[in-house]
């Protein structure tokens, strides 16, 4: 088979790197891809929304199966282009990625079918908001209803910071067209889970659990980024916690979308808060989660283009989805200044010391080739260092042993991921 993956940081990397050891696969081309993903796949030089460059790209190279990595392409509609020209491709279709696209949509659905969620009240005009916040209880949570990079939530201790953010989001549309409407819910508090699972639009199978790490500094301090590293599983998503979240939370989730007829299939990303009154949701995602695909895919026992074909078929409910017992730990290494403002073209060394070493990983995000052919930092997340180990204790001190395999001017990461585990 002929797979082309679309996106270009350390989640298609892992995408591609997972697809490789399928015995059906032949071929890979990711568009665009990053230094890292062209060891494996040919790199092609389409931007992830060139719809129509891209289905004439999988027309000419006869693709079999294209994977969508990302969420800008998937909420923009590109399953539906896809599919309308007799292409097969996994990933949700635009009435479906709305799940993640627009936040007042997800919220809603939850209020309808019962599915536990953060109370909430959502806004198209910001007088309305405003006067809202008069009597609203703090601190409280806003959110642009749209995509923002993970950034367009704003937590506020008080009345004044949350006008602030108001304004920000709806008047001065600090996220564009994403603060066109914008929801404002009440701030829970608790252990932050993410769930991974595949969805063939009836049913749903949960990969494994995985906990984020999104502030850039130590101790969570510092700015939100897109994530600065992750592990899997968390041992605070308990077997109890999956039974009530299985039950009350995931395929309710999948049977609200069919009956709305917006069917999904592909990826749903559960972001739960790990509250005392129960899980409850905090975000859906409608793809991989990224560093989560680092840590959860190598643990994946499974082919997963059987997988995502299933999704697509509708027969996930033959597939026996198996994950290895072992732990896994992904430490991003950034670019100092990173979420901010920082350099980049600094070349990386040291990265064929990841070469046969079985359960270590080094998955690029944002990498390039220099004009003489060096692997250079070209990104404000530049590689996710990776590592197997026999629990997470291991699984830690293994990937932080790799992550001074690697030397570049700049390197920046965080020493605490996975230090949770030590009070579980
Ligand atoms: P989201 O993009 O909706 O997952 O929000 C980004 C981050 O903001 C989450 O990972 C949480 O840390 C935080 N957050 C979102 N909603 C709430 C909430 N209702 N209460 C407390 N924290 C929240
Ligand atoms: N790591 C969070 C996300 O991919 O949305």
């Amino acid at each position: 088979m002929k797979i082309l993956i679309i996106g270009s940081g350390g989640r298609e990397h892992a995408l591609a790197w997972k697809a490789a050891q399928s015995p059906k696969v032949d071929k890979i081309y990711c568009a665009p891809g990053n230094a890292g993903i062209a060891e494996i796949a040919e790199c092609v030089p389409i931007g992830a929304m060139e719809f129509d460059r891209l289905v004439g790209f999988a027309k000419e190279h006869a693709i079999d199966l294209t994977i969508v990595g990302m969420d800008d392409p998937l909420v923009g509609g590109i399953v539906d282009v896809f599919e309308a020209e007799g292409l097969r491709v996994f990933g949700p279709r635009k009435n479906a990625a709305i799940l993640e696209g627009s936040k007042a949509f997800s919220k809603d659905l939850m209020k309808k079918y019962g599915i536990p969620t953060a109370d909430y009240r959502t806004f198209s005009d910001p007088q309305d908001a405003l006067a809202y916040l008069k009597t609203a209880k703090y601190p409280i949570v806003l959110k642009a209803d749209g995509l923002a990079l993970g950034k367009g939530v704003l937590i506020c201790e008080d009345e004044a910071a949350a006008d602030a953010g108001v304004k920000q989001i709806m008047q001065d549309k600090k996220f564009g067209s994403a603060g066109n409407k914008m929801v404002i819910e009440e701030f829970m508090t608790g252990r932050e889970v993410s769930v991974l699972s595949f969805v063939d639009g009836k049913i749903v199978k949960t990969m494994a659990s995985a906990q984020d790490h999104k502030r850039a500094k130590d101790g969570d301090q510092g700015l939100n980024t897109g994530g600065m590293g992750n592990f899997s599983p968390t041992p605070f998503y308990t077997k109890e916690i999956d039974e009530f979240c299985q039950k009350h939370i995931f395929q309710p989730t999948v049977d609200a979308m069919a009956k709305e007829g917006r069917p999904f299939k592909g990826v749903i990303f559960f972001g739960l808060m790990l509250t005392k009154d129960g899980p409850k949701v905090l975000e859906y995602n409608a793809r991989f989660g990224d560093p989560e695909a680092q840590v959860v895919l190598p643990r994946m026992e499974n082919d997963l283009i059987d997988v995502c074909e299933a999704c697509i078929d509708g027969t996930l409910d033959q597939i026996d989805l198996k994950f290895r017992n072992d732990a896994c730990v992904c430490v991003v290494l950034a670019s100092d200044g990173y979420p901010v403002s920082y350099q980049k073209g600094y070349p990386i060394r040291g990265l064929e010391n990841f070469k046969d070493k079985d359960g270590y990983y080094v998955f690029h995000a944002g990498t390039a080739f220099n004009e003489n052919g060096e692997v250079v930092t070209n990104g404000g997340r530049v590689l996710g260092v990776t590592a197997l180990g026999k629990d997470l204790k291991q699984a830690r001190a293994n990937a932080y042993k790799a992550v001074d395999w690697i030397d570049f001017d700049n390197k920046y990461y965080r020493h605490d991921i996975g230090k949770a585990i030590d009070e579980a």
